[in-house]
């Protein structure tokens, strides 16, 4: 069959900052001239000591390092806010949209957010934060999250955003493994008009972690909450004693700027570690020539800043560019289905960059919902975190973007940092569910099973053969760990954990995770935390999590679980299993089905076959292939009997 493709548009070869011989220019100078390409590059950046290195980096065991302008000096705060003062200081860097859209937006200059950014890394520094201390930051979508990432930037402390649909036990798990000596939340966050008790959740969390010393809590929505005044500081008193003035801490490009948990194949979440330099330039290129960014225009992130989409793509990259970045309280069908296309409206957004569970969900509620506003102000779409399937890719070229703008399909990673396949909107004809062509810089690769490379059209395990500035540098705390996970299934090479195809075009397809990673309405969750949390409960002996495909979220979770001896299975269970998981871990973890089992499928030496179970839950049950190397093959017939 062939692909369908939708050719650069004319304006856009013409106008674009990168038309297609630009970026096939770029491309190759990336490679083959990478650490002057790089040096040069890192000339868009400000520097308190210019870098004279570029790549230090080596994937291989003997001498494994990923490092990059390592002697160079520099402030990310600084960066996205100080040096743009002299000419945009009365631009606008921020607008807030709040979850009720009957309340005033908040907007903020840059000078304005400069001096909020200020007067919170004050009132860090009062509350006993120093350089290389953990901070986390559990928060609602409000302009302060923005200024206490860019807070602990500025004086040189490592922030670890929590999400705020967490709950205080994965809350806990991730304050004590970096040690966080300082949280920062609020009252409560509201979303879709219901409150979230961040604060009761910090308090609870803080019952199972002791390394955190101050609690800042901000004043979200003034509900009551409990208060222990020998920790907790209110964010509104200690600001109005602070000075306006911080002056930015000088930080080596090495230095770390900040730890996201994501979740892995095995184990707890790891702490994804980003540092200075590398990661502030990586935003800041991509976000300038993936989304085509010019001044003035409004570039709206849907992202929760709980993820890296959120961090790279509402906070550090448009803000490193002196862009105008639109942050969204809410939840995009509430108070109705029109709502994201209101925000649309209201705040002439030119750039919307959001995930394809997203619009899949508005596109059921049919079209009605996107015409009543009005979408003219759109130039060019984007979409992330999982693959997007083909129709929800016309749906919102054609009907969302009335045909005119182009979609940017952008595949990365936590890990990534920023944008690493992914079209760039003046160069790279498009296809739906393609994420098209590598970015500067980026050298992907297609290998088998046992490492070797495929070349032309081929499909197999996606790895990346060289390092780039935004690349991750370690596991917070664990280094092997990091090593292990990345770069030991193939030597030499970064594995993504991604499989992917190759078109005759040299297109790439990103297929879905090749390990046990579910992605959950584009939100990245391992298997075996799940399973940790129901073997938790007292009436579980044994759980297995699959990932099966849903309408809506992309990847539904599907949950086997065998009950101790004499325990009962019952709808009343369940629910109560479901129940337990979301307070374990989270909503989003919440299973989408449970299947009680007698057994599970498992090899003579106890291995779950979860291949097995992943055709169940899929429903193809034709296909179960070879059984015979099962311990007891008879639980497979029972499988299939009980499906849900
Ligand atoms: C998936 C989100 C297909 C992929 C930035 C990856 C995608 C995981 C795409 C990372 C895309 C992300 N097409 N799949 N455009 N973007 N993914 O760490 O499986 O939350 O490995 O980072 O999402 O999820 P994470």
């Amino acid at each position: 069959m062939a692909d369908d493709i939708y050719p650069v548009p004319a304006e856009w070869a013409r106008d674009a900052l990168v038309d297609a011989a630009g970026h096939a220019d770029q491309y190759r100078s990336s490679l083959d001239r990478a650490d002057a390409y790089w040096l040069e590059q890192a000339g868009r950046l400000d520097w308190v000591t210019p870098p004279t290195r570029a790549c230090e980096s080596s994937f291989d065991e003997a001498d494994f390092a990923i490092r990059w302008f390592g002697d160079g000096v520099l402030n990310v705060s600084a960066n996205c806010l100080d040096r743009h003062l002299a000419e945009r200081a009365d631009a606008i860097a921020l607008i807030w949209e709040p979850d009720d859209p009957a309340e005033a937006p908040r907007i903020f200059t840059y000078a304005e957010l400069h001096a909020e950014v200020c007067r919170f890394a004050n009132v860090l520094k009062q509350a006993g934060a120093r350089r290389g201390d953990r901070i986390t930051l559990y928060l609602p979508m409000i302009p302060e999250a923005a200024f206490a990432m860019l807070a602990c930037a500025r004086i040189g402390a490592i922030h670890s955003i929590v999400f705020g649909g967490f709950s205080p036990d994965a809350l806990a798990g991730r304050i004590t493994d970096c040690d966080s000596t300082i949280v920062v939340t609020a009252d409560e966050g509201r979303r879709g008009g219901k409150r979230v008790p961040l604060k009761a959740n910090v308090d609870a969390a803080l019952d199972q972690s002791f390394s955190v010393k101050k609690v800042i809590v901000l004043r979200a929505t003034g509900g009551a909450v409990p208060f222990d005044p020998a920790r907790d500081i209110w964010y509104d008193e200690a600001a109005a004693k602070v000075s306006a003035d911080c002056a930015p801490e000088p930080m080596n490009a090495e230095d770390p700027l900040f730890i996201l948990y994501t979740s892995g194949s095995t184990g707890k979440p790891k702490g994804v570690l980003h540092t200075t330099g590398g990661y502030l330039l990586w935003a800041s290129l991509t976000h300038q020539f993936v989304f085509d960014y010019r001044p003035g225009e409004v570039f709206w992130c849907s992202a929760d800043i709980g993820w890296v989409t959120g961090h790279s793509y509402i906070v550090y990259g448009p803000l490193a560019n002196g862009a105008t970045t639109l942050m969204f309280e809410g939840v995009p069908t509430w108070p109705d289905a029109s709502r994201v296309w209101r925000i649309v409206e209201r705040h002439r957004v030119a750039t919307l960059f959001t995930a394809p569970t997203l619009l899949r969900s508005l596109m059921k509620e049919g079209d009605d919902a996107v015409l009543v506003a009005d979408r003219a102000s759109l130039r060019l779409l984007g979409t992330v975190g999982e693959p997007i399937n083909p129709e929800a890719w016309r749906w919102y070229h054609d009907v969302v973007g009335e045909g005119r703008c182009p979609i940017v399909d952008t595949w990365w990673q936590t890990e990534t940092g920023g944008a690493m396949i992914t079209p760039l909107p003046g160069a790279i004809d498009l296809k739906p569910g393609s994420a098209t062509k590598p970015f500067f810089g980026v050298e992907p690769q297609i290998v088998d099973a046992d490492g070797k490379i495929l070349e032309g059209a081929t499909e197999g395990n996606l790895v990346i053969a060289r390092s780039w500035p935004g690349q991750m540098r370690t596991v917070w705390g664990d280094h092997e760990r990091f090593f292990q996970t990345y770069f030991s299934t193939y030597r030499g090479k970064y594995f993504t954990g991604d499989g992917c195809r190759r078109d005759e075009d040299g297109y790439y397809w990103i297929t879905g995770r090749v390990d046990d990673v579910i992605n959950v309405s584009g939100h990245r969750m391992g298997t075996a935390e799940v399973e940790s949390a129901l073997v938790l409960h007292p009436k579980v002996a044994e759980a297995a999590v699959v990932g099966f495909p849903h309408d809506i979220k992309g990847q539904g979770i599907y949950a086997y679980v065998t009950l101790n001896a004499g325990e009962e299975s019952s709808e009343p269970l369940r629910k109560e299993l479901r129940d337990w998981v979301r307070t374990e871990i989270g909503p989003i973890a919440t299973p989408d089905a449970i299947q009680f089992a007698p057994g599970l499928p498992k090899t003579r030496s106890g291995k779950i076959m979860r291949r097995i179970l992943r055709k169940i839950a899929e429903g193809d049950v034709s296909s179960l292939g070879d059984t015979s190397t099962l311990a007891d093959p008879s639980v497979v017939d029972d499988l299939v009997a009980n499906r849900n």
